[in-house]
């Protein structure tokens, strides 16, 4: 989710609401629940919900009673701290009821986990509203406390933490569970980061977007604006396809001078084949060596196996990895033939983070906005996971497989969060039918609707288009 930045409390409720719509554990309805949650610069985070509940259970009415037992509503965050502050794994918890009693720790398990002090309880300035068809609370979570948690967090446009949003009661009457972000567990668990999601504090970002546009070879540097914001995004014109591919190839090619055990995030589809071509031509004439590079891909069909020429190692190997001397026990990929997805998702995920992260991602542009087979939905997904094709996907790709049969139906892709944690993004794309699109992705506002929209938050960003492909955009 984007997190805006607002300039004080009463604006909160002009960003966009999240929504608490994943039914949780057998609970079969809950009323609606949604919350908004804005970031001011230098002071912290605003937070409302609100639940469209009427006469809500509350019995408790004092701070630190256990109002999970009510109606309630709750909200977990997750921050990483900057250098020198207390291990990531801490995180926070507010769970609220209708009276607005606060019950709010940190601690990194369920069980041992620091109450706030009656002090930091009353800054946070909890209250509560009933109404007679819904009720809300809002509080403030003032940066000082959060960095008295965590150290120096240095939060602004750009930062990136984890949190999720809960409608509970553990009352026998009115059992039931609900969340922001998806949870993947059989059991009442959703007290622990690994089912938090993605945040980024940004908002209509592109007005803040440091973009430097490379009209020529890099020559002329247009900056859209003064803003010395930290993050900005390189946007290089090219000719046409052969130039966006000599250009991209020189990009991936320095990194792997610069590093030459940098590891390489590939991507497959039409745009990135005359990229690698070229890296391939770079190879041959004795420029560029493989040897000690690692990749990982971003995609593979599910149940698709390796030797058939439309999986991704197909492609992979038939495009680069056979034409170059990279180690192919060095090239990764997720694995279409492994059934289990949750081992599968999880195996991947694990990988990238024991070499390291990515230095370097390629990326193409799907027309929908897609990146990796992250297509447009409520929110941005966070790790690897399994997808389930789109119908109009299924169809379109019919026309490569003998049969109907055997069209992969799902697809292993890396999340939003995976593809966001690489160091430095390159993006490819060609084409005036993709035109609409990178106008959208890149200078429309940051939505899960259009998920390469969310690589405006990315510190290091370099688009690489050729002039049909850029046709659209602002000037
Ligand atoms: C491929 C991938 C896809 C493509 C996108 C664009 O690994 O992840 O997201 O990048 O579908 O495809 P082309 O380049 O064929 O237009």
């Amino acid at each position: 989710m984007i997190v805006e930045v607002i300039g004080s409390k009463k604006e909160l409720e002009n960003v966009r609401p999240f929504h608490i719509g994943h039914l949780l554990w057998g609970t079969r309805s809950i009323p609606k629940t949604y919350g908004y949650l804005g970031f001011v610069p230098d002071e912290g985070f605003c937070l409302k919900m609100v639940c469209e509940e009427k006469e809500p259970l509350r019995t408790y009415e004092n701070f630190l009673d256990p109002v999970y037992r009510d109606s309630a509503m709750e909200a977990f965050f997750q921050f990483e701290p900057e250098r020198g502050g207390r291990e990531s794994s801490i995180y926070l918890n507010f769970e609220v009821n209708a009276n607005g009693a606060l019950l709010a720790a940190y601690g990194s398990g369920r069980t041992y986990r620091t109450y706030f002090s009656k002090e930091e309880l009353d800054a946070f300035g909890c209250t509560a509203k009933v109404e007679e068809k819904r009720w809300s609370f809002s509080l403030c979570i003032p940066l000082r406390i959060l960095e008295d948690v965590y150290g120096p967090l240095k939060l602004g446009r750009g930062s990136r933490f984890t949190c999720n949003f809960y409608k509970i009661s553990e009352s026998k009457q009115i059992e039931h569970y609900a969340s922001c972000f998806p949870i993947r567990s059989e059991i009442p668990s959703f007290h622990v980061p690994e089912y938090f999601g993605e945040a980024w504090i940004g908002g209509c970002s592109h007005r803040d977007t440091h973009l430097l546009y490379f009209p020529h070879s890099g020559v002329n540097i247009k900056e859209r604006n003064d803003n010395q914001e930290e993050f900005f995004m390189k946007i290089y014109k090219a000719a046409d396809y052969k130039e966006m591919s000599r250009k991209a190839a020189n990009i991936i090619a320095s990194q792997v001078i610069m590093k030459p055990d940098c590891v390489l995030g590939l991507a497959t589809g039409s745009t990135p084949i005359g990229t690698y071509e070229r890296l391939v031509e770079l190879y041959e004439e004795g420029d560029l060596d493989f040897s000690d590079v690692k990749t990982v891909n971003l995609d593979e069909y599910k149940g698709l196996p390796r030797t058939n020429d439309q999986s991704y190692y197909y492609f992979m190997h038939d495009n680069l990895f056979d034409k170059v001397n990279i180690d192919p026990a060095n090239t990764n990929l997720p694995d279409g033939m492994e059934p289990d997805s949750d081992q599968e998702c999880a195996r991947y995920e694990d990988l990238i983070r024991s070499l390291g992260g990515v230095d370097l991602q390629l990326l193409g542009l799907g027309h929908n906005g897609h990146i990796g087979f992250n297509e447009p939905a409520d929110a941005f997904d966070k790790e690897t996971h399994c997808v389930d094709l789109q119908e109009s996907t299924i169809e379109a790709n019919k026309r490569f497989f003998a049969s109907a049969d055997e069209v992969p139906k799902q697809a292993y892709t890396m999340g939003i969060g995976t593809i966001m944690r690489a160091k430095k993004i390159l993006i490819v794309v060609s084409g005036e039918d993709k035109a609409d699109i990178v106008a959208k992705a890149f200078f429309g506002p940051v939505t899960p609707a259009v998920p390469a929209s969310i690589l405006q938050m990315h510190g290091n960003v370099t688009l690489v288009a050729d002039a049909a492909a850029l046709s659209k955009i602002p000037e």
